[in-house]
């Protein structure tokens, strides 16, 4: 943001910054998974972790994608949600000691990363459709889409036994 000038000034605009604060957040997801995936201690958590490490990447590759169809380079833009959502995650893991806890918190602070994408996407999706862009718009679904369905899997690992094991 410019100090004597406000940078965002349409909606073309504003839905252009909202895709780099996501192309952003992306990047800094990529960067804090081989992380988690090295503190899960649950084989299957952490491989779920990987699968969406590898997502993760495809993601960022249709978001470049998005932005070449908009004649723009992809550029990302400082995100302080998911620097937020990130840091408190990894303070969480740093004080948990049991293994079976950790995985909880884990999955705990994945779910948060999640809903934040959940919420972005959404926006994005409904001011592309809005801009007439469905070209972006379906690239845009089909991350939404993957994001809905980690969203899922976790849940249904936290339910079916990590849970339960913590407690
Ligand atoms: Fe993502
Ligand atoms: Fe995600």
């Amino acid at each position: 943001m410019g100090l004597f000038s406000k940078d965002i000034k349409s909606m073309d605009d504003l839905f252009v910054h909202t895709m780099r604060d996501m192309y952003y957040a992306e990047k800094q997801i990529e960067q804090a998974l081989p992380d988690m995936i090295e503190k899960a201690h649950d084989p299957q958590l952490k491989q779920g972790f990987q699968t969406h490490l590898q997502e993760t990447r495809g993601q960022s590759q249709r978001l470049e994608k998005a932005f070449q169809l908009l004649g723009m380079q992809a550029k990302g833009v400082d995100c302080p949600a998911i620097d937020g959502i990130i840091e408190e995650a990894n303070d969480v893991a740093g004080e948990v000691e049991n293994k079976a806890v950790l995985d909880a918190a884990l999955i705990a602070a994945a779910q948060a990363v999640e809903h934040y994408e959940i919420t972005r996407y959404g926006t994005l999706i409904a001011w592309a459709r809005q801009l007439g862009r469905n070209d972006v718009v379906a690239l845009l679904q089909q991350n939404l889409d993957e994001e809905k369905a980690t969203d899922k899997k976790l849940t249904a690992m936290a339910e079916s036994k990590v849970n339960r094991k913590a407690a």
